[in-house]
């Protein structure tokens, strides 16, 4: 989707942001993300806020509006959301600002500790039952080998899309970007970053590694992790014919790689 500017939004939904958080001095876009209609830092009278928006006729609304109403649910360390407001053909998010930047997943970096804590973190968060949100063996589905998708389960809160850009570090790292929280297994999130290592560099081996500092990754059933790396390369693997962008190609093929050394591991027993 095309960003749009702050100035680019209806008068009307720029009025309702002024209602909800003050007079606006200034707007900057942000050049991180990818998805959303704007993404905007703005200072007002009241203070700095970060909105998001977009269309409420896009196909990614249902999105933004699951991203809203888990907040109240998340860690402490992921940014508080102030308000949520539908107006004028725009669905507008206004967040607290972190100061932080994306976080450098590459080998060695001094911030891949900091991801592990917050993951932790994570990792002992019980999904709600109260906000409307997909369950893990539901959502890989129709990517899942015949009968392995209930390997999936469980009560925990995923966040599922833990590329660096969603995180964002200063003296920690804060998981941002929750479109989309899945309630399953907690070894899927683990599971989930181990293919952006591999992005950022990390060989296989050592991307397991990481990823075995999460005692739900240590346990995981070897069948189960299979499974859902099967499932998931062919989800990315869709992904990827569906829109041949570079670093959707590539992680269809980390995904791929990653789920075939699964695989050599369990022949190996
Ligand atoms: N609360 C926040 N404070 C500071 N920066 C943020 C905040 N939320 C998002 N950002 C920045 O804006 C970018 C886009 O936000 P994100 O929620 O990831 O939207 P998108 O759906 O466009 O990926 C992020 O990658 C990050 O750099
Ligand atoms: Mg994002």
């Amino acid at each position: 989707m095309i960003r749009r500017h702050f100035h680019d939004l209806p008068v009307e939904a720029r009025q309702a942001i002024a209602d909800k958080a003050g007079l606006v001095r200034a707007a900057r876009t942000a050049d991180g993300g990818l998805n959303s209609g704007i993404a905007t830092f703005l200072d007002t009278d009241h203070g700095p806020v970060f909105v998001k928006g977009i269309p409420t006729d896009h196909p990614q609304a249902p999105a933004q509006r699951r991203e809203a109403a888990i907040n109240p649910h998340l860690p402490r360390a992921c940014p508080r959301l102030y308000w949520h407001i539908e107006t004028a053909g725009w669905d507008l998010l206004g967040y607290e600002v972190l100061p932080g930047r994306d976080a450098d997943y590459s080998p060695g970096s001094p911030d891949l500790p900091l991801v592990a804590v917050a993951l932790a973190e994570l990792q002992e968060t019980t999904a709600p039952t109260d906000v409307p949100i997909k369950a893990a063996e539901q959502r890989w589905a129709a990517y899942a080998t015949p009968g392995t998708a209930a390997l999936f389960s469980g009560d925990t809160l995923l966040h599922t899309d833990l590329a660096p850009h969603n995180v964002l570090v200063d003296d920690r790292a804060h998981i941002i970007d929750w479109a989309w929280p899945t309630r399953g297994a907690a070894w899927i999130d683990p599971a989930i970053l181990i293919l952006r290592l591999l992005e950022a560099g990390h060989t296989l081996v050592e991307a397991d590694v990481f990823a075995r500092r999460f005692s739900s990754w240590r346990t995981a059933p070897a069948e189960a992790a299979e499974a859902f790396a099967a499932a998931n390369a062919a989800a990315w693997q869709e992904i990827a014919r569906a829109d041949p962008t570079p670093w959707k190609a590539a992680l269809a093929g980390h995904a791929v790689n990653f789920h075939a050394h699964l695989h050599a591991m369990s022949e190996d027993r």
